[in-house]
């Protein structure tokens, strides 16, 4: 068998020297890699390095004749099973969402029907603008996958988001979706809604109410159920972990926001929720800042969130045939898990312990007990990404189940 044919555009950026780096991961992992370069990128690192550590030639030029002559550019495109832009310049992400094809890299990118990931790379000024931000939300309604980028300190000095993700979760999130294109699909076919990460609840216009969820295990589930071939509605509050490539991604802050899009996003063939959502919210939060007052402290109303998970589970006509509800308790976890089963009326409860001595609050293993009607079963500690990749297999299998029965 052919190993997988990745396409290497490099856009000019402080981070393109880190694209050597990607090359030489990628080429252990097993798969081709033909670099293409933008003009900018040559000022960064060097071509020949670039050819070096991929064992082929370097595109470089749409008027190469030589090139042309070897492979015209719309063949060069598709002859590859996965498009990957590392690093991504806001200039070259302008050029894609508008369609401008004016060198070989935007020419490339917009010849292609093949699957395109990015990894965005620029100065946190140049990310947040709105002329970028706008570019960011065409291409993902492009159907174009974002890989990071990731929060930290940047060569310029300042800090935030705009760092290109490491060489190394590139690459294993290229891998993960020469996977999820290429493996036997359990879940092709199928569509599943995850909820994820904690709710905001609005105090005022500024502040509100959270809590410490990150948003790693449903991160992790949705991308092992796309991993299996999942169309996944991914519901998110705002999380820390990064949002699953390759799901449709509604981003809420309230709980009240995650109870509509959740109803909104039926019917699906499951729903898991692994949203920390919160329990109250503010009554009547204000629509002005709440101004201080010398010597006076607000006092906060509170009111009670809509259950989310058990106003899907009492659903008649639009109820999934698996609906999954998590269960983080510190104490007697089979016991509280298999009664909140019952009490919300879920098919599979996934019960963890998190007391804080067990470090799974923002950790990144996990020990968990699946309960169902059958009774509990406690999974070995692992890492959250293997609690994922088994509860996607195990949600295949039963929905398999279900199909032969019908
Ligand atoms: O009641 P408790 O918060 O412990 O239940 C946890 C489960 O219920 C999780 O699956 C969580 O996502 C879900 N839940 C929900 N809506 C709420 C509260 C919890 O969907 N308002």
């Amino acid at each position: 068998m052919k190993p997988p044919h990745i396409l290497l555009v490099i856009s000019g950026g402080i981070a393109a020297y880190k694209s050597l780096e990607l090359i030489r991961r990628l080429r252990t992992m097993g798969y081709d890699v033909t670099p293409v370069m933008t003009k900018a990128a040559e000022e960064f690192v060097t071509p020949l390095s670039v050819s070096a550590l991929a064992g082929r030639k370097v595109y470089q030029d749409l008027f190469d004749l030589t090139s042309e002559a070897e492979m015209g550019h719309i063949e060069l495109s598709r002859s590859a099973d996965l498009l990957v832009v590392a690093p991504a310049s806001a200039d070259l992400m302008a050029k894609m969402a508008t369609g401008l094809a004016n060198d070989l890299a935007s020419t490339l990118l917009l010849a292609t029907d093949t699957p395109v990931m990015i990894a965005p790379a620029m100065n946190v000024r140049m990310w947040t603008h709105p002329a970028t931000q706008r570019n960011i939300k065409a291409l993902k309604n492009d159907g174009i996958e974002f890989i990071g980028p990731a929060h930290g300190d940047m060569a310029c000095g300042e800090h935030g988001p705009g760092r290109m993700t490491e060489p190394e979760e590139i690459a294993s999130a290229i891998e993960q979706k020469l996977t999820a294109l290429g493996a036997e699909k359990m879940l092709a076919g199928r569509h599943i809604l995850v909820t994820s990460g904690p709710t905001h609840e609005p105090i005022d216009p500024v502040r509100y109410i959270a809590n410490r969820s990150s948003g790693a295990q449903g991160s992790a589930i949705a991308n092992a159920l796309i991993a299996q071939g999942a169309e996944v509605t991914f519901i998110t509050g705002p999380a820390e972990a990064p949002a699953p490539i390759g799901a449709r991604i509604v981003e809420i802050q309230s709980a009240q926001e995650m109870h509509d899009a959740v109803h909104a996003a039926l019917p699906v063939d499951a729903a898991i929720f692994a949203a920390a959502v919160a329990d109250w919210r503010v009554k009547d939060a204000a629509s002005e800042k709440i101004k201080k007052q010398a010597g006076e402290s607000p006092s906060l109303t509170f009111t009670e969130n809509p259950d989310i998970l058990a106003s899907v589970s009492a659903l008649d006509e639009q109820r999934p045939p698996l609906v999954i509800g998590f269960a983080a308790e510190t104490e007697n976890v089979i016991e509280n898990a298999t009664a909140k089963r019952l009490r919300k009326g879920c098919d599979w409860i996934i019960a963890n312990d998190v007391s804080p001595d067990t470090g799974i609050m923002g950790g990144h293993k996990n020990t968990v007990t699946v309960i169902t009607d059958d009774g509990a079963v406690s999974w070995e500690k692992m890492s959250k990404k293997a609690v994922a990749a088994r509860l996607a297999q195990d949600i295949a299998q039963h929905l398999q189940g279900c199909d032969d029965r019908d």
